[in-house]
Order: structure tokens, then C-alpha cells, then sequence
């Protein structure tokens, strides 16, 4: 299985034979360093530049041509639409040329199957705590392709949040990486921010319960920000910022996913997307579910965008025989396959 990815801003392609990555090449672009956030236009021309050689290396790297491929999975979405498009395209010319199947693959989908191309152990049944750049997801999966939407951000994701104060505190794009290693430095204590709807007294019957939102948060950073500022003091403070911010967000994420394990019964938790690689976040995951639980990761290459973990969940779709017509196209807002509300 050749797994193409291009939904954002890493332009990755994978040959796996079933769990075994035989090939696996991850380009992060760098042009958009400069504006703070991944420019679209410029992600989807970057992608086209290199796609043609990060695949050529994959196959090179597993040491096999491209007719050795027997079918090729590739993110259909979500995510920004000229960029998904590049991936889809170039899938759906070389399914042509080859008379292969070819297999959309929903991004946080794959997100899922990412943790098993290390551990078999990491199947459902899990909840999933989903958290990148662009999703914040909640799920319980019984199967996998069945699953139960358990909660969800209602503004901002947990990476946007991330990347987002990190620009109010001068740091560079992605911040997710930059606000970690600052906060190693701060102490959490001296600027007390708040748990987005982390309320004491609320029960499941409440529609927030297993919710999140980051939006309220990212103002009072922004706000407490200012005044630091004005003060005159933001050097000094930057550092115990960062490490009040992500000890709010890693409180919020670890206990609404306790939560989830509570609602649901299930102790298995499985956490995916790039905010997942979170040092911070895993040791707080793993301390808060206590000795009666287990909770699934991948390592930070297969938990950041990459190609493997589409290639992952593309056999599994092309196993239940889930292949494309040549209309297959790209779409922003794909909606999760197999997610019941
Ligand atoms: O899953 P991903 O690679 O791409 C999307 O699907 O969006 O996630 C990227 C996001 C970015 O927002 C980035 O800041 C965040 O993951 N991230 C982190 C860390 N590494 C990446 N957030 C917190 N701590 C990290 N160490
Ligand atoms: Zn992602």
C-alpha cells in the first residue's frame, strides 16, 4: 500500500506491506515560517513541487518501483482544500496509469490507526482522545470504523490554541514544540488561568460535560499577555506564561477524557494528532488513568502528519472494499466515516 498525505503542510508518502512501513518519507514545509501560520496557497504549490520525489524516495527507500504497489490510500480530507487536492490528484493519475484501486482516507481517521503500526495492542476498543492542529475530537471507538462521538471543541482546536499563544508570546510557527519547551522553564502557579467548561457540580447530562473550548482561554493568555507587557515585564514572565497556559489545556484534555472513560466504562485510551506528542499531556494521561487503565501512543513521527498512518487506515478501508471511482475528489470538511453522533 502506497499512503500519500498532503492535507496540510507535510508532504509524506509511505509503502507499507500490512503493518511493516517498508518506506516512509515526511517533508515539513518551511515557507511558511514567515507569516505565523500555514499560508494555503503556498502549501498546495509547495506540495505539488515535491510530491513526484518524496514518493520516488518511499519506493526507493523500500526498495521497489511503483508497480509494486497494489493499491494506493490518500487523504481525501478535511483539510485545506488545494492541498488535499495535489494528493488526490497525483492518487488518482497513478491509480489510472497502473490499473490500481485507490482509497480516501479521512485525516483523523488515520490519526487512529497510527498508535497500532507500533503496538497491536493499540485496537479498539478505546476512547480516543484526537488533538491536532485543526481537531479536537472525543470518541469511543468499539470497532475499528465504528465509532461514537463522545465530545469535541466548540471553537478553537487544542494545536490551534497552542500555535495561536504562541504567537501572542513571539514564538515561532508551529508552537505546539516552542510553548513545551518554555514551559519546562516556568512555574504554572503564578498566572492562574482558567479549565475551559471544567466546572464542579457538572454532570453528564449537561451538553458541555465532555466538550471542550479554547477560545476563552486563548483571551485570557491574550489579555493577561497585555498587561504583563505593559508592565514591562513579558521577558520574565514569558516562560511561567507558557507553563500556566499548557498546564489549563493539559488539565482540561486529560480530565474530560477521564470523564469519557467514566461515561463509557472503558479504560483503554488511545491519544492521537500532533498536540498528542506532548510530554506534558502523556504524563498526565498516563498518571490520572492510574494502574487500571492503558493508554496508547505513537512515537512523534507517526503522530505528526504523515503517510504511514494513511497507508494504515487505507487497508483497512480497502479491506471492506471501499475504493474510489476516478471522480474521487478532495473535500475540506470530509465528515468522519463510521462516527455516530
Ligand atoms: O496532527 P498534526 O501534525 O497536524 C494536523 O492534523 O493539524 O498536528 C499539528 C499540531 C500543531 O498545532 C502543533 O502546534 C501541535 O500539533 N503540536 C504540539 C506539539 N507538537 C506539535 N502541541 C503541543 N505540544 C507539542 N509538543
Ligand atoms: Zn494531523
Amino acid at each position: 500500500m502506497l499512503g500519500l498525505e498532503t492535507s496540510c503542510d507535510e508532504t509524506s508518502a509511505a509503502i507499507l506491506r500490512r503493518d511493516e512501513i517498508l518506506g516512509h518519507v515526511i517533508l515539513s514545509q518551511d515557507e511558511h515560517r514567515l507569516y505565523g501560520g500555514v499560508v494555503p496557497e503556498l502549501a498546495a504549490r509547495a506540495h505539488l513541487a515535491v510530491i513526484d520525489d518524496v514518493v520516488r524516495e518511499a519506493l526507493d527507500e523500500a526498495g521497489v518501483g511503483l508497480g509494486a504497489v497494489d493499491a494506493i490510500g490518500v487523504t481525501a480530507g478535511p483539510g485545506l482544500i488545494g492541498a488535499l487536492l495535489v494528493g488526490v490528484c497525483w492518487a488518482r493519475a497513478a491509480a489510472f496509469a497502473l490499473d490500481r484501486p485507490v482509497v480516501p482516507v479521512h485525516h483523523m481517521e488515520a490519526h487512529l490507526f497510527a498508535p497500532s503500526l507500533e503496538n497491536p495492542e493499540a485496537r479498539p476498543p478505546f476512547v480516543a482522545l484526537l488533538v491536532s492542529g485543526g481537531h479536537t475530537l472525543l470518541l469511543h471507538a468499539l470497532a475499528w470504523g465504528d465509532y461514537r462521538l463522545l465530545g469535541q471543541t466548540r471553537d478553537d482546536a487544542a494545536g490551534e490554541a497552542y500555535d495561536k499563544v504562541a504567537k501572542l508570546l513571539g514564538l515561532p510557527y508551529p508552537g505546539g514544540p516552542q510553548i513545551e519547551r518554555l514551559a519546562r522553564e516556568g512555574d504554572p502557579g503564578r498566572h492562574p488561568f482558567p479549565r475551559p467548561m471544567l466546572r464542579g457540580g457538572q454532570s453528564p447530562d449537561d451538553p458541555d460535560y465532555l466538550d471542550v473550548s479554547f477560545s476563552g482561554l486563548k483571551t485570557a493568555v491574550s489579555t493577561r499577555v497585555a498587561e504583563v507587557a505593559h508592565q514591562g515585564k513579558l521577558e520574565r514572565e514569558r516562560a511561567h506564561l507558557a507553563a500556566a497556559f499548557q498546564e489549563a489545556v493539559v488539565d482540561t484534555l486529560v480530565s474530560k477524557t477521564m470523564r469519557a472513560v467514566e461515561v463509557t466504562g472503558c479504560p483503554r485510551v488511545l491519544m492521537g494528532g500532533g498536540v498528542s506528542v506532548n510530554q506534558a499531556l502523556r504524563q498526565e494521561m498516563t498518571s490520572r488513568l492510574g494502574d487500571g487503565g492503558e493508554v496508547f501512543w505513537a512515537s512523534p513521527r507517526l503522530s505528526l502528519d504523515n503517510g504511514a498512518m494513511v497507508a494504515r487506515a487505507a487497508a483497512f478501508r480497502l479491506e471492506r472494499g471501499e475504493v474510489a471511482g476516478p471522480e474521487l475528489s478532495a473535500r475540506a470538511a470530509l465528515p468522519f466515516p463510521g462516527l455516530v453522533e
